[in-house]
């Protein structure tokens, strides 16, 4: 039986905010396994706002998606065929499986998932690429030492939440930036000591009012206003985590870096870029730490579950309108 395969290619390289006609849905036919390759039907597509960079033409941490190229993302499907000898039908496993409804693997970056740990969808969130890139820029470069102050913007998401939540785990004094009413009043649900809506007032006054010590670990999701604020009110040897800058993706001008960059030298304090990959070797690990949080009620985890491979386009637009509560996951129905 031929079998039909769905996928998205990237069509147009986007200006501004991606719009559905820079994405092209297609149908194809399966080709027949080769020996040492399996089928992964996708069940669970991770939308991630570095998707945005991926689709520019520019030197970045990995290459750009090609015009006409499936669509890259990270999923989690079954095994639902196998002439591999390490994968066999039924095992559930993660991987760069692209926006499309079946893929082929040789097993090569295959990661076996265990489907009773948690629910698929949190494996992608809390216990998959965003929680490790929490785990690891928190830990690893923040540094945070009981009695810290920690601060994080895109409080609310799904890297966000995670920081504020192993920062407390560690004893430190969190104080998270968020959009709206609505995800303010979450963080504080998720054991955060303070919220500041950014959409609603001055954050740099906000920041003097909630960290009177001064901003121990900034980390920062967001870029732009938000950092240039964090800046103004650093602690003495503070460390500033570069995670992401997701005000700036959208970007038609160039991207604005901080006016109050001084600040660093003052309070010899350092400011550190990350990359999750470059973590690859201790991912098992800190999943295994962080599933035992998440055991002992320590670590909560939200998912922003959208339905159908079709909605794609504009289930990517809610990371960059902040419409997602939590992890933005796309079903493949
Ligand atoms: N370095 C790495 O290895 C790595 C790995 C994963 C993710 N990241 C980065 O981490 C950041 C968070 O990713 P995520 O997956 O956790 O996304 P997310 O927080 O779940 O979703 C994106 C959120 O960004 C906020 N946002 C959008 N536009 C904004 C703007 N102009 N100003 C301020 N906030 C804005 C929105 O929240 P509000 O409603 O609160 O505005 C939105 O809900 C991104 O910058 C991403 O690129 C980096």
């Amino acid at each position: 039986m031929v079998r039909k395969n769905h996928r998205f290619t990237l069509a147009a390289r986007p200006v501004g905010l991606p719009k559905p006609t820079d994405f092209a849905f297609g149908e194809e036919a399966l080709p027949e396994l080769g020996d040492g390759e399996l089928l992964i039907k996708v069940q669970y597509i991770s939308l991630d706002p570095a998707m945005r960079g991926w689709m520019n033409d520019v030197k970045s941490y990995v290459r750009p998606i090609a015009i006409g190229e499936l669509m890259r993302a990270i999923a989690i499907g079954s095994v639902v065929e196998s002439k591999h000898p390490r994968f066999a039908v039924g095992t559930h496993v993660s991987g760069m499986f692209g926006l499309q409804e079946y893929a082929i693997s040789n097993g090569e970056g295959l990661i076996a998932v265990d489907p009773k740990l948690a629910p698929l969808p949190v494996m992608l969130g809390t216990l998959g690429m965003p929680g490790l890139t929490a785990y690891f820029g928190l830990l690893d470069i923040g540094k945070p030492v009981a009695g810290n102050t920690v601060v994080v913007s895109g409080a609310a998401g799904a890297v966000g939440s995670v920081v504020g939540q192993i920062a407390k785990i560690h004893g430190c004094r969190v104080v998270g930036i968020a959009g709206g009413a609505d995800k303010c009043r979450y963080l504080g649900e998720i054991g955060f000591d303070a919220a500041i809506d950014y959409k609603a007032g001055d954050v740099k006054a906000a920041l003097r009012e909630h960290c009177p010590k001064g901003i121990d670990v900034y980390f920062d999701n967001v870029g732009g206003d938000i950092l240039d604020a964090a800046l103004t009110q650093l602690a003495p040897r503070a460390r500033i985590i570069i995670c992401g800058a997701i005000s700036q993706y959208n970007n038609t001008t160039p991207v604005k870096g901080p006016a109050n960059y001084l600040s660093l030298l003052v309070n010899r304090a350092s400011m550190t870029g990350m990359v999750v990959m470059d973590y690859t070797p201790r991912f098992a690990a800190a999943i295994a730490e962080m599933a035992q949080w998440m055991a002992a009620g320590k670590l909560r985890s939200r998912e922003d579950i959208v339905r159908g491979l079709e909605q794609f386009p504009q289930a990517l637009l809610k990371l960059f309108t902040g419409e997602n509560h939590g992890k933005l996951v796309l079903e493949v129905a």
